[in-house]
């Protein structure tokens, strides 16, 4: 699957990165078009001179766990009368797709939007096929056949925060694998870095253009995110931005100058790369130059998993204690250096399911890609500020 990376790059400026990973268009990524309508702009977005700005608000977030931390989920309310539906809040994708009763027995107990049940519901005419290369979790993703979502475009009311938005672009997925079963959520809401959907709808209103993500361990619970500001009671200290590139596009990334393990660089890691920020990830992504000099600054027994291919591992009995303090360094808006670190305690993301014995680690190459996840976001208050486009960081406050 990992041969797709041409078609998965092909899209990423299209859907960039879905809730279970990296999305891959089979046969013609250039068929599928998942632009959201955007909301028109009238003249730029300027803080400060609306007349009635709408009042931030947070969405509770629930951790899909398996083992180990997978993704943060929490309710967007679509039709009228509005049912609530559990979907990750994804800033690796652009557009809203949950499950509805268009799909019937493949989509098994999630879920399901009742389109008959909403007076606000249309239902569109044009449907797309789309397959994951990497899983929600850490099992293997052997084709990305076994991953494969079909929607069917459309328009209903949104609610969210109080907020009611008619007539927002939706796709209801009709057909699934058997793979999402096991998720607890029903979609997926994209969150770009650009004013579309919900958020964009939003903004036109008067909300301010940015949100935040307080995310957390299972263990400490009470994640968030807060849309239209940011929860000061949430971290420590000052937030420190950085600029996205000119040509984000709409992608979450920043340009990274050096990653450091343990203390330690070398030439490899000194090369400049664009790292995305996706929420609807947990593990992290390199190139596989960049993932095998990492791991080899942590020990010699991290091997590439035969039976996924991307993955890596360790025997589970050589894994506790190992070091492995990743930091990636970015630039802040006022040119000093930073870094974010994802600390040893996140190597070991669990026991593959063929073979117990050995536990899958962190980092899976995938060669042209550069991605971090929630085991970061773990540890940092984030600010994703569309209207400026820059990201804003602070040590977690728990
Ligand atoms: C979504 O809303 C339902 C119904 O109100 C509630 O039971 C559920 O806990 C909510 N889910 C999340 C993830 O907040
Ligand atoms: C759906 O729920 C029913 C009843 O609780 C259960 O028997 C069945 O196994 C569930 N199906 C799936 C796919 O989880
Ligand atoms: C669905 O997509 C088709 C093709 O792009 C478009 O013509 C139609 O207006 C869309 N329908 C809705 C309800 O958004
Ligand atoms: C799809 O719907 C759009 C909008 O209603 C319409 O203009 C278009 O002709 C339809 N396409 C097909 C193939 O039915
Ligand atoms: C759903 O997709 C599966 C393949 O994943 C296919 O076998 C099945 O026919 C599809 N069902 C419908 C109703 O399209
Ligand atoms: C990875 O390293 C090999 C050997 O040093 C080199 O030939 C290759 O060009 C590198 N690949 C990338 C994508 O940098
Ligand atoms: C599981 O992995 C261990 C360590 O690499 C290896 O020795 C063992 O043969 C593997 N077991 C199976 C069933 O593949």
């Amino acid at each position: 699957m990992w041969s797709v990376l041409v078609l998965a790059l092909a899209l990423l400026s299209v859907a960039a990165t879905g809730a279970e990973g990296m999305p891959v268009a089979a046969s013609s990524p250039r068929a599928i078009s998942l632009t959201s309508r955007r909301v028109p702009r009238n003249g730029r977005y300027v803080p400060g001179l609306r007349k009635r700005a709408l009042k931030p608000f947070n969405v509770p977030l629930t951790d899909f766990f398996l083992g180990t931390d997978l993704q943060w989920f929490g309710n967007i309310s679509v039709g009228t009368p509005p049912q609530p539906i559990p979907v990750v809040f994804d800033t690796g994708s652009e557009t809203l797709e949950f499950v509805s009763t268009q799909c019937g027995a493949p989509c098994g107990n999630q879920t399901a939007f009742d389109v008959s049940a909403s007076s606000t519901y249309v239902a569109g005419n044009a449907t797309v096929t789309l397959q994951f290369a990497t899983g929600g979790g850490v099992d293997p993703v052997l084709s990305p056949e076994e991953y494969e979502l079909t929607l069917l475009n459309g328009t209903d009311t949104l609610t969210i925060g109080g907020h009611t938005l008619p007539n927002q672009q939706i796709f209801t997925i009709i057909n699934e694998t058997e793979k999402f079963l096991t998720d607890p959520y029903s979609g997926i809401q994209g969150m770009s870095a650009s004013l579309e959907g919900f958020f964009g709808a939003l903004v036109e209103q008067g909300l301010p253009a940015l949100f935040s993500f307080f995310i957390t361990p299972k263990a400490v619970g009470n994640a968030e995110l807060t849309i239209g500001g940011i929860d000061e009671s949430k971290f420590q200290g000052p937030l420190t931005y950085a600029k996205l590139p000119r040509d984000a596009e709409g992608s979450w990334e920043l340009a990274s100058p050096k990653i450091t393990v343990n203390g330690k660089t070398n030439h490899i890691l000194t090369q400049e790369r664009e790292v995305i920020f996706d929420s609807g990830t947990s593990n992290v992504l390199f190139d596989t130059n960049t993932t095998e000099a990492i791991y080899a600054m942590i020990s010699p027994n991290i091997k590439p998993f035969a039976a996924e291919p991307g993955a890596y591992g360790i025997p589970c009995s050589e894994i506790e204690g190992l070091d492995a303090t990743i930091s990636v360094t970015f630039t802040s808006t006022s040119g000093q250096p930073f870094d974010l670190t994802i600390p040893s305690s996140e190597l070991n993301v669990g026991p593959f399911t063929s073979n117990t014995s050995v536990c899958q680690t962190l980092v899976n190459a995938f060669d042209g890609l550069s991605l971090v996840g929630g085991s970061l976001f773990k540890h940092y208050y984030t600010v994703w500020d569309v209207g400026n486009q820059q990201m804003g960081f602070a040590p977690n406050g728990f």
